[in-house]
């Protein structure tokens, strides 16, 4: 379907107060799968995506997350219900990608169509300059992708969200959903959302 039947979605700037401390957010980490079908709020999702990769030092477009030489190399895609989005994180907004309902199209747990938000994290692997070895460059792919999903884990803790990252996603047909150029290669979805007993 069409993206033009989106509007961009305007990320709210990330809220940092939390009333956990640090090493409470750490001790309660964990990969929950009790997904209820409950929305998140704008700002709730503007803090899981910046959390995943946005810029955190204005003066040189750094991340919240690691990337090997600084290749930025991760592009997160945001699965909800409405459509595909893509973010822009100078502009910290989510860019429709395709309008339409393809979450389903995320996992192969059937909560991943129940849950409100699944990010896709997407490796641009012709970033990579520095080797021509595949191995080296998925390899690395995958460590810059893992930071942008502790990170949401880490979100998640902090503000009472049910996380999971997940590799079970049928990436062929993601990567035609997406339209994704040969060199992009999907790394890893996760699934984002409230525990099914908070209502
Ligand atoms: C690379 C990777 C792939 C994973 N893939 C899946 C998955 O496809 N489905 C799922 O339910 N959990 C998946 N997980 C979550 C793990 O099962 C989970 O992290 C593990 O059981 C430990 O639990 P914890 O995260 O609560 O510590 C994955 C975790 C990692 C790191």
């Amino acid at each position: 379907m069409n993206a033009k039947d989106l509007q961009p979605i305007r990320l709210l700037k990330p809220a940092l107060e939390n009333d956990k401390l640090f090493m409470q957010v750490i001790t309660e980490r964990k990969s929950s799968r009790d997904f209820s079908d409950r929305e998140l709020s704008l700002q709730d999702l503007s803090n899981c995506i910046w959390c995943a990769n946005g810029i955190n030092r204005l003066e040189d477009g750094k991340r919240t997350s690691p990337s090997a030489m600084n290749k930025q190399d991760i592009d997160v895609y945001a699965v909800l219900k409405q459509g595909i989005f893509l973010y822009d994180a100078v502009k910290h907004e989510l860019i429709p990608v395709v309008s339409g309902d393809y979450r389903k199209n995320t996992g192969m747990q059937d909560w991943v169509s129940i849950a409100p938000l699944n990010i896709i994290y997407v490796s641009d692997l012709s970033k990579f300059s520095f080797t021509k070895e595949r191995e080296a460059q998925v390899m690395t792919a995958a460590i810059d992708a893992g930071h942008c999903s502790q990170n949401v884990y880490l979100y998640g803790a902090a503000a009472n969200l049910a996380v999971v990252v997940r590799t079970s996603i049928d990436k062929t047909k993601m990567a035609e959903i997406l339209k994704l150029r040969p060199e992009q290669l999907i790394i890893a979805a996760q699934t984002v959302g409230f525990h099914k007993q908070v209502k």
